[in-house]
């Protein structure tokens, strides 16, 4: 078999020729936290903010994604593994196109972070976490979940009766209880700006 393949990996663009291209460096921010932490409001925010700032940046969204390419997957842990594992490689897939993504997942396990950094390789893979108490997720109940989560209308709800293990050494730590959006968008922007300008 090894003899009919013939890797063309050498006549292939390069991650850093469209980096070059695109004028950055690319990185996967993995935002991680609790359902109702603002990790996706946050996520658009911070897309908009490195857009107007000159970056080619992308978010991959929970309901979004599973709404589409993982439309078949629950939240039993099973499928919460495998909905992280896809999601790592695709942004995977945009890391070497030169883009920046936002992915914006509960991925409410070490375990199942652990494995995105190791797709996405751990040099790329910036763990930022959307650091929102249950109190205040569950105050805030946007979606109304966590009402239905404590009627027990939904089974294996994060943060109700399903674990959400907090990261223990993030890249980032934002507390969002006493920060407006923009605060928050600002203080990761300040972070990653460092790690996504082309070195001149
Ligand atoms: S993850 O655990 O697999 O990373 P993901 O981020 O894709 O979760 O999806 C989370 C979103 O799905 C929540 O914000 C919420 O809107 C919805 N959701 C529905 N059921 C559950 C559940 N049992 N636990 C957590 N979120 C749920």
């Amino acid at each position: 078999m090894a003899e009919n393949i013939h890797p063309i990996f050498d006549r292939l663009l390069q991650r850093g020729d469209r980096e070059l291209r695109l004028g950055q460096k690319s990185k996967v921010l993995w935002l991680t936290g609790l359902s109702g932490s603002g990790k996706s409001t946050i996520a658009q925010h911070l897309e908009r903010k490195l857009h107007n700032e000159g970056f080619f940046a992308q978010v991959l969204d929970g309901d979004n994604i599973r709404s589409g390419i993982n439309n078949n997957l629950s939240f039993s842990p099973a499928d919460r593994a495998e909905n992280i594992r896809r999601i790592a490689e695709i942004a995977n897939l945009y890391l070497n196109s030169g883009v920046i993504t936002i992915n914006s997942f509960i991925s409410p396990t070490k375990a199942i972070r652990a494995k995105a950094a190791e797709i996405i390789g751990k040099e790329d893979f910036i763990e930022i976490f959307i650091n929102t108490p249950l109190e205040i997720c569950e105050a805030r109940d946007v979606k109304g979940l966590y009402k239905k989560a404590r009627a027990g209308e939904i089974k294996g709800f994060t943060g109700i009766d399903a674990p959400y293990e907090a990261p223990e050494n993030p890249a980032l730590d934002v507390k969002t209880a006493h920060k407006t959006i923009e605060e928050s968008v600002d203080e990761i922007f300040e972070h990653i700006f460092p790690l996504i300008s082309p070195v001149s």
